[in-house]
């Protein structure tokens, strides 16, 4: 653990008494002890975020962040030095000499091919599933008015993520929330109810709902965009934990965030969810007619267009998700994605056996159940939800760092808990 300075043993208790109380008369020796304070407090904060670390299996974190060769190279560099900033379009040549955008462009394109972009994409490294989200809102008005002077409704459905509705609320969009069955995916019959064939449509399809893993029906969906045949349609996929899933995973798995299969204009997914980075991150990738169909907002003082809503974005994060495709072992990440499903799907099978109600989705890491007492949700950091017919509800998310022996310890305390 780091000090920031240590007293020699070799001083009797007097020399101690009285270097205090010299100490502490001086200005500077009182900044040092307030220092020394501040530095214990960060330290206990350090204890406490790593003791809890490893049972926190409640939200879609991986806490195998493995960032300490990022970490090494980074201090070994110096280049925590230089306050870097990646303000503008990766794709394009950049006037700022400080920034990583040719990272970050070859972080979209390692992930391009993954989401079926194979030629003409476009894409940056976001701040969070959200900012995402949000390009993926705003990119889709901006293409619907291009093909329309009619105003868009935006659909999504009531279990996808509420940054959706907050989303549509900032940008002026009118919000249809559609029925979501009790697994969490769309209601097809109220999608097609509520979808209004007179104006453009920006369908925001979840891959993954936050609480229950629910995948919409993109085919259903589809289908539906055809028959009542809206006057434009603009298709944003909401992956922010499923993406990197489900890229990793065979088909018929990896078809569903398959652009080129499923149609999709774009997709957000977050960096800090399978990928374990320790911020706040994520990727947005669309097809470059998104890109073309925006205003880009020429800066003169910058030399370029900035496509994007944030100006100032890190140039770390990209650096982290650089390094962590480039030193990963060869296929390491579809070995992961496998073993979330399977030891997801060997925690549903043993809560059922101990006759505690489960559910899981198909391709989906999130086991939820029968919301446990408060103690159990406390120490293992769950979130609670509540639905008509299921009741009250809790979920763990299985994690790259959830191995089979917490979850049996898991398990043991949810036997224990339902008295069974
Ligand atoms: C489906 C879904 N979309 C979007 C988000 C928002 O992502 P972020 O927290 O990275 O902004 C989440 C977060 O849990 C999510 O589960």
């Amino acid at each position: 653990m780091y000090r920031s300075s240590r007293l020699s043993p070799r001083f009797g208790l007097t020399g101690v008494m009285l270097v205090l109380a010299l100490v502490l008369a001086s200005p500077a020796g009182a900044q040092n002890v307030a220092r020394e304070k501040a530095v214990d407090r960060l330290n206990a904060f350090a204890s406490e975020m790593l003791k809890n670390r490893p049972h926190f299996i409640g939200y879609p974190v991986n806490q195998d962040t493995e960032l300490e060769g990022f970490y090494t190279w980074y201090l070994k560099s110096g280049l925590y030095e230089a306050a870097m900033n990646n303000v503008g379009d990766p794709f394009k040549t950049s006037s700022s000499l400080l920034n990583s955008h040719s990272f970050e462009k070859e972080v979209i394109d390692y992930f391009a091919p993954r989401f079926g972009f194979h030629k003409d994409y476009w894409g940056f490294v976001t701040a969070s599933g959200t900012d995402g989200n949000n390009h993926g809102v705003y990119f889709g008005k901006k293409v619907l008015q291009a093909k329309s002077n009619l105003p868009p409704i935006a659909y999504v459905s009531e279990e996808a993520h509420y940054s959706i509705k907050k989303l549509a609320d900032v940008q002026g969009i009118e919000l249809r929330l559609i029925k979501a069955d009790p697994m969490g995916r769309m209601d097809l019959a109220d999608f097609e109810a509520k979808l209004d064939p007179t104006r453009p449509a920006l369908v925001v399809i979840a891959m993954g709902t936050t609480f229950k893993g629910g995948i919409d029906n993109q085919m259903g969906i589809d289908a539906i965009l055809k028959k009542v045949a809206p006057p434009a349609v603009h298709r944003h996929l909401d992956a922010a934990l499923f993406g990197s899933i489900l890229g990793f995973l065979p088909p018929p798995a990896s078809d569903l965030v398959n652009s080129a299969k499923m149609g999709f204009d774009s997709i957000a997914i977050s960096g800090h969810k399978f990928w374990g980075l320790d911020e706040p991150a994520g990727i947005f990738i669309a097809t470059k007619h998104v890109r073309d169909n925006i205003n880009p907002f020429q800066v003169a003082y910058l030399k370029d267009a900035v496509p994007t809503i944030t100006c100032s974005r890190s140039a770390i994060s990209p650096l982290k998700l650089w390094w962590k495709i480039t030193f990963s072992e060869p296929n390491v990440f579809e070995k992961q994605a496998a073993r979330l499903i399977a030891n997801a799907e060997y925690l549903h099978a043993e809560l059922q056996k101990l006759g505690i109600k489960s559910w899981l989705n198909e391709y989906s890491n999130t086991v939820f159940f029968q919301r446990p007492g408060q103690a159990v949700m406390d120490y293992y950091g769950l979130a609670p939800d509540v639905h008509p017919e299921q009741g009250e509800l809790a979920h763990v998310l299985v994690m790259q760092h959830v191995s089979k022996d917490l979850l049996d310890a898991f398990i043991a305390d949810m036997k224990k808990d339902f008295g069974k």
